[in-house]
């Protein structure tokens, strides 16, 4: 048996996401849907066999697949809400022993809410079946998906909701470009190092304008501390949990505290970048974790980062070297504060 999918993918690049798909699934069929950034997709595969596949490989634009059991028609009024219920009800996947919860996406202007449908669809689900409802930890998942003047509705195991990452953004429409892609930059490095930033960190961040770093690590931290004798963008300036210093990483001011993290992207040789890092390993916590961008300022690399890393040694350990998809003249680097 079949099966059907409606799988995100990163707006602008749908074409790209149906090439991916019909390269690991020859036997599908996948069309872009009117609101961008979403595919209908049509397998020959079992939903299971087709999940899998998805999920072992390496993709860089879709982003989370939702099984689909059935399609239904509806209309801006609130009885589609009844008529969505009625298709879920039909589908028959739940029973004793089923726990779940039922996840609307709504597109589209409509007389009804997403969370209205969760509600009659799951009060709905509790009196014809014996499943009962988790909203934490289901082991089944009810799947509503509306496009305006449809919905695509499906009921399967939690487990077979795919969640993959998307690794290519998408196209800006004009003026709504971020003010630096920089921000993907400390997000790949972050991921790539596998490093840890919880909601109690203070941050540091150095040569930090217009503040991409600044702005993704303060979604992750407590604190960040930003330090550029240039402008951060007003967006960032703004944040309540960052502190912009108008200095240079030499002149830091004596009490600024201790950091759990340091990042480094000032545009400057990397030789001069590592001293500043070495006398900054003070602020940082023991085995506190750093990562820095060499700057390849002539065309010998490899002598840019040698060179760097082995000035850094006097302060850092454990070092990793990485050039991300958002790296051109320059590298990632990653150590930890020597204990
Ligand atoms: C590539 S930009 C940083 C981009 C930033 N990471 C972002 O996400 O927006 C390099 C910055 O380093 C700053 N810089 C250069 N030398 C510096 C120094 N000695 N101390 C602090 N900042 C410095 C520059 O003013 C410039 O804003």
């Amino acid at each position: 048996m079949g099966s059907a999918f409606i799988v995100t993918t990163s707006s602008g690049f749908e074409g790209e996401g149906r090439r991916e798909i019909l390269k690991l699934l020859p036997s599908s069929e996948a069309r872009k849907l009117f609101f961008k950034g979403n595919l209908y997709m049509e397998c020959s595969l079992p939903e299971v066999e087709a999940i899998e596949a998805l999920r072992a490989a390496d993709t860089t634009y879709l982003g989370r697949v939702f099984p689909v059991d059935a399609e239904v028609k509806i209309s801006a009024a609130k009885a589609s809400v009844d008529a969505i219920s009625d298709v879920v009800s039909g589908i028959g996947d739940l029973g004793e022993g089923d726990t779940f919860r039922v996840s609307c996406t709504r597109r589209g202007s409509h007389e009804f809410r997403s969370r209205d449908v969760e509600v009659t669809v799951g009060m709905r689900l509790e009196e014809e079946t014996d499943a009962v409802v988790d909203l934490k930890s289901p082991s089944k998942t009810v799947v509503v998906q509306i496009f305006q003047d449809f919905a695509y509705v499906g009921v399967t195991p939690s487990v077979n909701l795919l969640v993959k990452e998307i690794k290519r953004f998408r196209k800006y429409a004009k003026g709504e470009r971020p003010f630096t892609r920089a921000e993907f930059k400390i997000r790949e490095a972050i991921k790539a190092f596998d490093v840890e930033v919880t909601n109690d960190f203070r941050v540091l961040d150095v040569g930090a304008a217009p503040g991409g770093w600044t702005k993704a690590l303060a979604g992750m931290a407590r604190r960040v501390v930003a330090v550029d004798p240039a402008d951060l963008h007003p967006s960032v300036e703004e944040m309540s949990n960052v502190t912009h210093l108008r200095c240079r990483a030499e002149d830091l001011p004596d009490d600024i505290g201790m950091f759990d993290l340091i990042t480094n992207d000032m545009n400057i040789s990397p030789t001069e970048s590592a001293e500043i890092m070495n006398a900054l390993a003070e602020l940082l916590r023991e085995g506190g974790a750093a990562i820095m961008t060499v700057k390849f300022v002539t065309r010998e690399r490899r002598r840019h980062t040698r060179e760097a890393i082995g000035i850094l040694e006097e302060a850092y350990t454990d070092f990793k070297v990485k050039r991300l998809p958002h790296n051109r003249n320059e590298t990632s680097v990653y150590m930890r504060k020597k204990t």
